[in-house]
């Protein structure tokens, strides 16, 4: 089962070997400059993850939902299996260091300068980590794109299986308006466009976000402490109320299904798919077999919320996962004593936080516990 992912990222590794290559980026375009219009795009140009408005440059949104997001191949977090052949220390992770602080304490304001000595708090550490993953990738950029248009990197088929397709929208320009709303595929010539000239522009990162004040300040700059990239939040997508269903498909298919479900290469049958027919899975075995978030069709998702709801609420923690024998997954109107809730809030006693290093909005944490809270129905 895991071989087609192997084999994938294992080629990621020859590009090592493109290292004493000569350096081949062509020409970089940091801005977009109506007045002087440049082929192409920008490295500063934005998207917004669709699903909690978080920010990254295109550049930086592609290689981060691609190359491991947190979790696989390329990701410091990645670890044994996860890693699926990628040597230890490659790392291209370049996920934000911080998220504004309702989603995460640790952000909490004023953030400390880490470069007057306060390099021991968890911002600094994750900004100094960030940033040698930047480093990391420049030192790869050549390979990165010798293996691009070799077609070998992204990984085509078996690389699908281990991204995070939930989908970035652009923030919009008017001097740009023919442009697709949506971040295109890894795969297209525009996307490898997309992160050629970022990694000529030396792979920039957006590293911060916080919560706009208005509509006006979404995607724009906010106030950096370290020269760090810092950008306000963009629009939130629609929330979903507290209903499983509702839960299930903003949540679970988007963000857990990648691992707590098998691999599937089929093009949903099910309209409502809200990733263009793409179908999660096959990323953890270890996952899978401590919970199962599908159902039984495996070509049509449409029934899969009900289907799964039986392996969540009520279900003891299953044998396979380290939470056997330590409690129920869910238990109706105890969300404190849920080990989901306990694991979404990184407050379990057995395993990991979910998903691991990667953690959902605060907001969204609190739409499970009140579907909990309310008898965790099947609705
Ligand atoms: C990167 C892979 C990965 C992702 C993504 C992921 N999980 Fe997990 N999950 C695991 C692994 C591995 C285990 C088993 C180890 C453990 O219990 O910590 C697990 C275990 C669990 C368990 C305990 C099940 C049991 O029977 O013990 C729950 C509950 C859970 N995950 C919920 C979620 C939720 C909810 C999401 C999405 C918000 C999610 N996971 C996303 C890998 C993942």
């Amino acid at each position: 089962m895991l071989r087609g992912p192997a084999l994938a990222c294992s080629l990621l590794v020859v590009m090592a070997g493109a290292l004493g290559c000569k350096r081949d980026l062509g020409d970089c375009n940091l801005a977009f400059d109506p007045e002087r219009p440049i082929e192409g795009p920008a490295a500063f140009d934005i998207a917004y993850r669709i699903t909690d408005g978080l920010p990254m440059y295109e550049g930086q949104a592609l290689v981060q939902s691609t190359c491991g997001d947190g979790s696989f191949c390329h990701a410091p977090a990645a670890v044994g299996a996860d890693r699926i052949g990628v040597p230890a220390g490659l790392n291209f992770d370049v996920d934000l260091a911080c998220t504004d602080e309702s989603q995460d304490p640790s952000c909490a304001q004023p953030i400390e300068s880490c470069e007057s000595g306060q390099t021991d708090t968890a911002y600094c550490q994750r900004l100094q980590s960030l940033q040698n993953n930047q480093n990391q990738i420049n030192r790869f950029a050549e390979g990165m794109i010798q293996e691009m248009r070799a077609g070998a990197m992204p990984p085509g088929e078996a690389g699908l299986r281990v991204r995070n397709g939930t989908p970035w929208l652009r923030k919009f320009d008017p001097d740009r308006p023919d442009r697709t709303e949506e971040l295109p595929p890894i795969e297209s010539a525009e996307a490898q466009e997309i992160v050629r000239n970022w990694l000529a522009c030396q792979a920039p990162v957006i590293a911060r976000t916080e919560m706009p004040a208005s509509a006006d300040d979404e995607l724009e700059p906010c106030p950096s402490v370290d020269g760090e990239i810092c950008i306000y939040n963009g629009p939130q997508g629609d929330l979903p109320g507290p209903m499983w269903s509702e839960i299930y498909w903003s949540i679970m298919f988007n963000e857990c299904v990648i691992c707590h479900g098998p691999p599937n290469n089929n093009v949903d049958q099910n309209p409502d798919n809200p990733r263009g027919g793409d179908i999660p899975g096959g990323a953890s075995v270890d996952a899978l077999a401590a919970l199962d978030l599908t159902g039984p069709n495996a070509m049509d998702t449409s029934n899969w919320a009900s289907d799964s709801h039986p392996a969540v609420v009520d279900a003891l923690a299953y044998d396979a996962g380290d939470c056997a024998g330590d409690g129920t997954i869910v238990i109706p109107f105890d969300s404190p004593n849920s080990i989901m809730i306990q694991k979404l809030r990184d407050t379990q006693t057995c395993g990991t936080e979910m998903p691991p290093l990667d953690p959902i909005s605060e907001t969204l944490i609190q739409i499970v516990e009140e579907w909990v809270d309310l008898g965790a129905p099947n609705n």
